[in-house]
């Protein structure tokens, strides 16, 4: 039973993929119990078993189809070397746990009615034959009314071993050395830490859609997820995630024939850099969908700053004709039948939450209260405001430009009138916007962006600290705790010593919690809290590369550097100047744009036209 694709592209009419196939498909299943051969490579295509963590969902998955009440799963090298599955479900016969091994076996098509049920748990009777056959498996089961358990050992594929053995109620899976056999498959794995994020993140979500089940992880014999049963989706929530995500989400619900949508979103103030902590679950598997998304960010869209992510974890229940599911079941892709509605039912349902701006005619009373006050949106909010300026208007005062025009007139009143030293003192540093400093040399006009300069300064004072590691944070008078997604949690440890090193010095408190005893002398005036997690989600989330030390520099200096639109005074516009150009390369912010531009003086006077 190796991987083959070769017969899917041949088969005349099912060359491409389309919900034509799927219907065909569906109704071949409904008619037989074993799956004709081509159908069974396509669907075999390695599709189902991509990395550790597409392991981790269908164990998982299964343990919940088997009814258990606790799933524990225990991961070694980021699930390379070990993942094991341990639960206490309806287990299985000898005969059934043999039978669970082949190919399109499966307990759950038996009539044409569970076809429905298909198109919403994907290919079905795949996962254990594909896992067995890239991998050493053991599978050992017991139903509550045999005596003895079952055990089963596949090695890639060939049964080597098997017999009654003693064994608890439950299933128990193994699966060591993945992809061992398979070495182009290997080398796509990533490093420990970032299969173990996938692993994480699968869990997390089948915790999320299963409250009533609990779940324990546990990684290099360390424990990284305990969430014991709860009777709802925000306990389970605020378990994994921690109580102040908890208390800054608020309830969705909204009801239309086909599709009924409830769960919680974040208010206002609980937004991300990232679009990666939205939860989509369709009759409580984990999806993703493109209209979902949009459905989201339209809701939010005027209420939280742009390019910023709300938090949500939506639950759909639908009729799963409605649903086209991808081709490929690790994939998570659904297409809804009737888009619109879906949209307009989501959309809704978060609109009516969280109080859209372009619509006061639909605001629930409600929403007053889940606004917060004006300053705390104005702490959120760190984007830049440009200052826009009615043609004809007069300057305000406080205008640098008008300040310079004040300050020339003054020169030349005084010059005139009782001529002294003083109106030398005047301003070298302009700033505009809030944003942009302007200055200038004998023969150059500098504009600066404040941002990219600070950022450049910071990075390259990262960069030194983590290569002399002589350097220590300040500690905080009061340290901060923050709760972030368990993922996080576990990609930070390897980072530790590089953030202790850049004078960060965090602890871990508990799977979704840390803390922060100390941050950098030049982090000042800001909020700890939000710095920590912007940084922490950079890390957890960004790209795999050799070049995570620079990566984390840039993400400690873009978090922490000025931001635009903050006003800067003459002495801190000075130094900024100052520091940058003794960077390595002070022309450019970590991300390569530009930190200065400039223009000559023979380019003002060509744009003059004086020569
Ligand atoms: N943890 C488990 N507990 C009980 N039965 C299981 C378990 N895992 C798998 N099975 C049985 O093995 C069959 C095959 O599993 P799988 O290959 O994942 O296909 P599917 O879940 O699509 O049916 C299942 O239909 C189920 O009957
Ligand atoms: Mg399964």
């Amino acid at each position: 039973t190796e991987f083959s694709t070769n017969s899917l592209t041949t088969e005349p009419g099912f060359s491409t993929t389309s919900p034509a196939d799927f219907c065909q498909i569906f109704e071949l299943m409904g008619k037989i119990t074993k799956l004709p051969e081509w159908v069974a490579n396509r669907i075999a295509a390695g599709e189902v078993v991509e990395n550790p963590g597409s392991v981790v969902k269908e164990l998982v998955e299964n343990s919940v189809d088997a009814g258990a009440a606790y799933i524990e799963i225990i991961l070694a090298g980021g699930g390379k070397d070990l993942i094991q599955v341990i639960d206490d479900g309806e287990g299985m016969s000898p005969e059934d746990a043999l039978m669970a091994l082949q190919r399109h076996a499966t307990s759950k098509i038996s009539d044409v009615d569970d076809l429905n049920r298909i198109t919403t748990l994907g290919f079905r009777g795949e996962a254990l034959p594909s896992i067995a056959s890239v991998s050493v498996m053991e599978l050992v089961t017991r139903r509550a009314e045999d005596e003895m358990g079952f055990r089963i050992l596949v090695d890639n594929g060939e049964i080597v071993e098997q017999g009654e053995v003693g064994a608890r109620k439950g299933t128990t899976v193994t699966v060591r050395e993945l992809f061992a056999r398979v070495p182009a498959r290997r080398r796509f794995l990533k490093s420990d830490r970032a299969e173990l994020n996938r692993c994480v993140i699968w869990i997390t979500r089948l915790a999320l859609a299963n409250p009533e089940i609990s779940f324990r992880a546990e990684h290099n014999e360390r424990e990284i997820l305990y969430a014991p049963a709860v009777g709802s989706f925000l306990e389970r929530i605020e378990q994994l995630f921690g109580a102040e995500i908890a208390e800054n989400l608020l309830p969705i619900q909204y009801q239309t024939g086909d599709y009924t949508i409830y769960g919680f979103v974040g208010n206002r103030t609980l937004h991300r850099a990232k679009g990666t902590e939205q939860y989509f679950f369709l009759n409580r598997r984990a999806i993703k969908s493109s209209l979902l998304s949009g459905a989201v960010k339209r809701a939010y869209s005027g209420l939280i700053p742009p390019g910023r992510h709300p938090v949500v974890f939506v639950f759909i229940e639908a009729d799963p004709a409605l649903v086209d599911v991808n081709v490929h079941p690790a994939k998570i892709e659904v297409r809804f039948r009737r888009e619109e509605a879906v949209f307009h039912a989501v959309y809704r349902a978060i609109a009516d939450a969280v109080g859209s701006v372009p619509s006061p005619a639909a605001m629930p009373k409600n929403v007053a209260k889940f606004v917060p006050p004006v300053d705390a949106v104005a702490q959120t909010l760190d984007f830049p405001e440009v200052p826009r300026r009615a043609p004809g208007r007069k300057i305000p005062p406080q205008d640098p430009v008008a300040k310079e025009v004040e300050s020339v007139a003054e020169r030349i009143i005084s010059q005139k009138f009782a001529p002294s030293r003083e109106v030398q003192e005047q301003p070298k540093f302009f700033q505009i916007f809030n944003t942009y400093i302007i200055t200038a040399t004998d023969s150059e006009v500098l504009i600066m962006d404040q941002h990219a300069a600070h950022e450049r300064i910071l990075y390259e004072k990262v960069l030194d600290a983590l290569a002399s590691e002589e350097y220590s944070g300040q500690r905080l008078l009061f340290p901060v705790e923050v709760s972030v997604p368990p993922h996080w949690v576990s990609s930070l440890a390897d980072f530790l010593d590089r953030f202790a090193a850049a004078g960060f010095e965090i602890e871990i408190v508990g799977q979704n919690r840390i803390k922060l005893i100390s941050v950098p002398p030049f982090v000042r005036n800001v909020d700890y809290a939000r710095l920590i997690t912007d940084i922490l989600r950079d890390l957890a989330e960004g790209e795999e590369t050799p070049e995570i030390t620079k990566n984390f520099a840039a993400s400690v200096a873009c978090h922490s550097a000025i931001k635009a639109g903050q006003p800067l005074s003459q002495e801190e516009m000075e130094s900024l100047f100052d520091a940058l150009f003794a960077c390595d390369d002070p022309l450019h912010c970590p991300h390569g744009r530009p930190t200065v531009i400039k223009f000559s003086i023979a380019q003002i006077e060509r744009m003059f036209g004086r020569t």
